[in-house]
C-alpha cells in the first residue's frame, strides 16, 4: 500500500485499534517507562477508552495526575498527544507547555516516538516540524527538548528544525543517570 503523506491527527475512535495493535507489538509512547507504560495503556483503553481519548489531548491541563518516570504522580501540565498517521498509525508527538508564570516542563515541551517498522522515513523529523507552529501561536518563543546524549537519531531530528544544545546533564539515578542534553528552538 502506498503511504499517504504523513500527517498529525488528534487522538480519536476510528485510529484506536491501529493504536492498539502497536502497543501489542511492544511499542510505547513512553521512552522510558516502555513495556510497562504499554501495559498501562491498554488497561485503560480496556476499562475506558472515551475516557482515554479524552485525557490525551488536554489543552488545560485538567486531567488527573501525570505518573512521572518513577512512577510518582505529579499534577498534570496543559498538553496534547497527536498520532503520526500516514494512512496508518507511525507514532505519536507530545506537546505541553508551563502554566502561567509556572516553570518549563522538566523534560522538555516535545517527545515523539516513532513505532520500528516506520522509522528512517523522516516522520520523526516531519512531526516536529508539524508541532513548532502549534507552540508558536500558544506564544512561546522558544521550545525545549531533552535526549540521551547516546540518541543520535533524535538528535538529528532536533538539528534539522533548528535546535541547538544548551545545556548537558546527567539524569537523576532514578531515571538511569545517562548523560543527556537540553536542546532549545527558537521559534
Ligand atoms: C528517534 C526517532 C523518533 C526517530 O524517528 P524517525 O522517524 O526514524 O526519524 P527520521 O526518519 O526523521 O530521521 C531523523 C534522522 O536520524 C537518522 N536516523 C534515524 N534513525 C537512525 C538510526 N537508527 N541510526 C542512525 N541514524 C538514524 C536519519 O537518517 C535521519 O537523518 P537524515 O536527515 O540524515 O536522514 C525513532 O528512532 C524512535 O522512535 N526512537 C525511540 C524513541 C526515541 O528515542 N524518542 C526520542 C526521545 S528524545
Amino acid at each position: 500500500m502506498t503511504a499517504e503523506p504523513l500527517r498529525l491527527i488528534r487522538p480519536a475512535r476510528d485510529a484506536l485499534p491501529a493504536y492498539v495493535d502497536a502497543l501489542r507489538r511492544g511499542w510505547s509512547a513512553d521512552n522510558i517507562r516502555g513495556a510497562v507504560a504499554a501495559e498501562e495503556e491498554l488497561a485503560a483503553i480496556a476499562a475506558d477508552a472515551e475516557a482515554f481519548l479524552t485525557n490525551l489531548y488536554d489543552p488545560e491541563g485538567a486531567g488527573p495526575p501525570y505518573k512521572a518516570h518513577d512512577g510518582t504522580l505529579v499534577p498534570r501540565l496543559p498538553g496534547l498527544r497527536l498520532w503520526l498517521w500516514d494512512g496508518e498509525f507511525c507514532g505519536s508527538i507530545g506537546f505541553r507547555w508551563p502554566r502561567e508564570g509556572g516553570e518549563r516542563p522538566e523534560h522538555g515541551h516535545i517527545g515523539y516516538a516513532v513505532v520500528p517498522w516506520k522509522r528512517r522515513l523522516g516522520y520523526a523529523t516531519r512531526a516536529l516540524a508539524l508541532v513548532l507552529p502549534m507552540a508558536r501561536e500558544r506564544g512561546l518563543a522558544s521550545v525545549e527538548l531533552t535526549t540521551e546524549a547516546a540518541n543520535l537519531p533524535s538528535q538529528q531530528v532536533i538539528t534539522a528544525n533548528g535546535g541547538r544544545v544548551v545545556e548537558r546533564f546527567f539524569k537523576p539515578d532514578a531515571h538511569g543517570g545517562a548523560e543527556s542534553l537540553r536542546w532549545r528552538i527558537e521559534l
